[in-house]
């Protein structure tokens, strides 16, 4: 357990408390661990509750989506996994997905204090634009791990990275990603993000839309998500089989839309494809 909390997350059980959800309720707090979902597919096996969070100031080994590791400055950023108990059809898993991202983006918007300019990178990634240049760069990323039993999920795992207080990041990222310290100074806002509220917006905003989106679909988030939709009018990648053409917006099961040179749109999965930014 946490020798010494860091103020910024001193109060982050009654931060949590206070948006009244269900999610976070127990939080599980720990300086130091090999990976957050780990440790919340550990719990799941072990019994723990539907809402349950597992939060680090580091991990030895994070994990990021497709193989790649998620590395973290000690005390730096948010590092959290959720177990959601949710027995829905496995195909839903992308959409549920989709809706935590844009619960983190509103977070993430909250808390930089510019709605516009956070967007959600489909199928998993949180952008910030940076107003000087009109590059967006990654400041969250998030990787859902699902466990079936028949034909339905038994839980989700939603395992969370946000970069919160980084300052400096190495030279071959700095193009591509960010935090929400480096994307305040870039507005001239002063003081720090609080990781307890980034928290617990996150939670919250969970708590309000991902059991309707598991059971019912994206219906009652497409609208936000197409608002706020990085991938949009951006070249999509379709690695060994070339380029396939221009994303230009998101099913209702979570696929994005990609129109090809011949006009004709596809529905592709993650996985299958790579959207370009730069
Ligand atoms: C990605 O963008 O590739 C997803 C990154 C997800 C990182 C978070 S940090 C907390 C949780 N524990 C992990 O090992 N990974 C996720």
């Amino acid at each position: 357990m946490l020798s010494r909390v860091a103020p910024d997350l001193e109060h982050a059980a009654a931060a949590i408390a206070a948006r009244g959800g269900q999610l976070g309720s127990r939080l599980i707090f720990v300086d130091e661990t090999e990976s957050t979902n780990d440790d919340a597919k550990r719990g799941a096996k072990d019994g723990a509750l539907h809402g349950t969070v597992w939060l680090a100031e580091s991990q030895t080994r994070g994990r990021g989506r497709q193989g790649r590791s998620w590395f973290s400055q000690r005390g730096e950023n948010l590092l959290f996994s959720v177990l959601l108990r949710i027995a829905c059809a496995p195909s839903r898993v992308p959409p549920v997905s989709l809706a935590c991202g844009l619960a983190v983006r509103d977070a993430v918007a909250a808390a930089l204090g510019d709605d516009a300019s956070v967007l959600v990178k489909w199928p998993n990634d949180v952008l910030i634009k940076r107003p000087s240049d009109g590059r967006a760069r990654k400041v969250a990323g998030i990787l859902p791990e699902s466990t079936v039993a028949g034909a339905r999920t038994a839980h989700i795992v939603v395992g969370i990275g946000i970069n919160v207080h980084t300052r400096a990041l190495p030279e071959d990222l700095s193009d591509i990603a960010t935090s929400l310290a480096i994307e305040r100074a870039e507005r001239g806002f002063q003081g720090a993000p609080d990781r307890a509220s980034i928290l617990a917006d996150v939670l919250a905003a969970l708590d309000h839309d991902v059991e309707h989106v598991a059971h019912r679909g994206l219906g009652l988030v497409h609208d936000r998500l197409s608002r706020y939709d990085a991938a949009f009018g951006r070249e999509v990648d379709g690695g060994a089989n070339g380029v396939l053409g221009i994303a230009c917006g998101i099913d209702p099961d979570g696929r994005l839309l990609v129109r090809n040179a011949e006009g004709i749109i596809k529905h592709v999965s993650s996985g299958e494809v790579r959207v370009r930014m730069i």
